[in-house]
């Protein structure tokens, strides 16, 4: 088997492949001949093609043709993000399990595709153009992700390679793959930081980097996974569309092939008004009864109705400073790539918020992502042939992952912004008396707050070693790896005997697919969070002391003797039951009466293992 190693940018729109060869980087050609290859799906009545000519077909036949894949990736279909998506893809999308599937109905038979075996599609027309190209099996990829995609995003893009025969080496994210890109390319360049404006077809990301010799960090992450050139386009589509509704009293919403048109059309149209002031969407034998129409469009007006959407990116720049305590004035070069820079008003807004700064447009928007890829593989290739001069990379987590407390408080096991691969470890003690399961709830977000975060999964230890309250110890073991994906392992410690556990890890959902909002929402309350802690402070505190002291009474035998602290404790753990943080007095009064009773007693009779 061959040890070359691609780089693949597996993009919403289109997907491009690169690799690094006796010292040159080479876009390799799909076998129509093009650098990119469209990432669409199109099914015929036994088959399936991908790429340009599927994208040709599913003009003509909208139901067959499958695209913009990558926007359901790793998505739960109840997600909103998602509903709204399914308004205006023509094509059909069922829920199974809450997992968005892909229906076509040919002649004589359903399909159910999954987002993983529509992308496995791709990959797979990727990897046997390249083998064509370079005469030679080829199995080894790096392939892009946005840097926000998260852990069930990431999964399912491995998965569809693993699917389509690659074995991937790292998952890159693609503002990370952009600056390789174009470090690669300019090597005499000052150390630094750099900022990397990354706009495509249906996400937007932003990185920050910083450069020292040939060490480059990433020191910060930001973006939105929803939002790109297909945005605009819609834009377009729905000024078109109230056009005719009003104009010609015609509603191309119902009709599938035509909004296809009006989507394709509309998006020339716009690369068009980067060229030009002014331009027209024409449309042959579209409305019923009309031979042609003509809506003239220009630029400004583009750019007024794009205006919040490229004001959007904007202020995600000025996030992501402001995350790593950086000054615009701190960023030595601002990279561009992804086709949607190409936008003037895009490239003015940011080169005015950059003090005027002339941006980098040296790179190819289209071809840096899959460049930094091959970059990437080089640098994880065996074979000489790829050797590459040495840049070494640094990559970080997008939010905070941890583990829930059993009075919910999220213990923060890595912290967000830190460079991966890593791994933290932690210890929990049992809450009960021969406790025999343990489990834990892992949450990626910024809140103290753990249930305010995003719930990942859940792993749960059964067959713990009997022990009383809080001697039965557990080692938490999380690490992110090189993919940016999370594995959790629990361990039992007892009387130095050691139990590897199985890991459930579980796919999360996020209903509120924004990341970012996560990182505002934990510092816009960060006082809630804080009170939140106090309160869940005291509250495991009388918990624990209330179950121990419980476990003592019965120990010693003497439930009958003390009833009334006995029954005292229990009455107390029932009551926090139903207390929350508004009750933080109610707790606290609860433990003074608590301990009032109890603590004499605990003196007396030496109870063990007490808080
Ligand atoms: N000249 C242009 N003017 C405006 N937009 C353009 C131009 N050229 C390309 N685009 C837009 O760029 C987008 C595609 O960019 P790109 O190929 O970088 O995206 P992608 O990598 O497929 O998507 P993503 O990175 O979001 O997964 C499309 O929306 C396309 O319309
Ligand atoms: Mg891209």
């Amino acid at each position: 088997m061959s040890e070359t190693v691609i780089g693949i940018d597996l993009g919403t729109t289109n997907s491009c492949v690169c690799v690094h060869l006796n010292n040159k980087l080479k876009i390799l050609e799909n076998k129509e001949g093009g650098r990119t290859t469209p990432s669409y799906v199109f099914f015929t009545e036994h088959s399936f093609i991908v790429g340009q000519y599927a994208k040709r077909m599913a003009d003509a036949k909208p139901e067959y043709g499958i695209y913009e894949i990558k926007r359901l990736v790793g998505r739960k279909y109840d997600d909103p993000y998602v509903k709204k998506n399914l308004n205006y893809l023509p094509f059909k999308v069922t829920n199974i399990s809450n997992e968005p599937v892909v229906v076509v109905q040919t002649k004589n038979q359903v399909l159910k595709k999954s987002p993983q075996e529509l992308c496995a599609y791709i990959l797979g027309k990727i990897k046997s153009d390249v083998e064509a190209k370079l005469g030679h099996p080829v199995d080894k990829a790096v392939i892009t992700v946005p840097a926000y995609f998260n852990i069930a995003q990431r999964e399912v893009t491995l998965a569809a390679a693993q699917t389509a025969g690659f074995s991937v080496l790292k998952l890159l994210n693609e503002p990370t793959a952009a600056a390789l890109s174009y470090y690669y390319e300019n090597k005499s360049n000052v150390d630094g930081y750099s900022l990397v404006y990354d706009l495509g077809g249906g996400t937007f990301d932003v990185a920050i980097l910083q450069r020292s010799g040939s060490d480059i960090t990433i020191v910060g992450v930001d973006g939105e996974t929803h939002l790109g050139g297909h945005d605009f386009d819609n834009l377009l589509v729905e000024h078109v569309c109230q056009v005719l509704i009003n104009q010609h009293n015609y509603n191309p919403k119902n009709d599938r092939r035509n909004m296809r048109r009006l989507n394709n059309e509309c998006e020339e149209v716009k690369k068009i008004l980067s060229e030009a002031e002014e331009t027209n969407i024409i449309l042959n034998a579209f409305v019923p009864n009309q031979n042609t129409v003509d809506i003239p469009i220009t630029r400004a007006q583009f750019e007024a109705k794009a205006e919040q959407l490229f004001q959007k990116t904007i202020e995600i720049v000025t996030r992501c400073l402001e995350k790593v305590s950086l000054e615009k004035s701190d960023i030595k070069e601002v990279i561009l790539s992804g086709g949607s820079t190409r936008i003037p008003k895009i490239q003015s807004l940011i080169s005015a918020y950059f003090g005027g700064k002339i941006l980098n447009k040296f790179i190819n928007p289209d071809e840096c992502v899959a460049e930094g890829a091959a970059i990437q593989a080089a640098l994880l290739s065996k074979d000489p042939a790829q050797a590459i001069s040495q840049i070494k990379i640094t990559d970080v987590t997008p939010l905070s992952l941890g583990i829930a407390d059993f009075v919910d408080v999220m213990t923060f096991m890595i912290k967000r912004n830190t460079p991966i691969p890593v791994t933290r470890t932690t210890n929990r003690v049992t809450v009960y008396n021969n406790q025999a399961n343990m489990s834990f709830h892992i949450y990626e977000g910024e809140r103290l707050d753990a249930k305010k975060n995003y719930f990942l999964g859940r792993l749960e230890i059964t067959d713990l070693t009997p022990a009383p309250p809080g001697q039965c110890s557990v080692t938490v073991v999380m690490t992110v790896d090189q993919n940016g994906i999370l594995t959790v392992k629990a361990t039992e410690t007892v009387s130095n005997r050691t139990k590897d556990l199985k890991i459930v890890y579980t796919r999360g959902s996020r209903s509120d697919s924004d990341i970012k909002s996560v990182v505002v929402e934990a510092e816009e309350n960060k006082k809630e969070d804080e009170l939140f802690k106090q309160f869940a402070e005291v509250k495991g505190y009388v918990v624990k002391y209330c179950i121990r002291a419980m476990y003592n009474f019965e120990n010693k035998g003497l439930v009958a003797t003390h009833k009334d602290a006995y029954d005292k404790c229990n009455d107390v753990l029932n009551r926090l039951k139903d207390l929350d943080v508004d009750d933080e007095k109610e707790v606290k009064k609860l433990k003074v009466e608590v301990l009032a009773l109890c603590q004499p007693l605990q003196k007396k009779y030496a109870f063990k293992h007490m808080p």
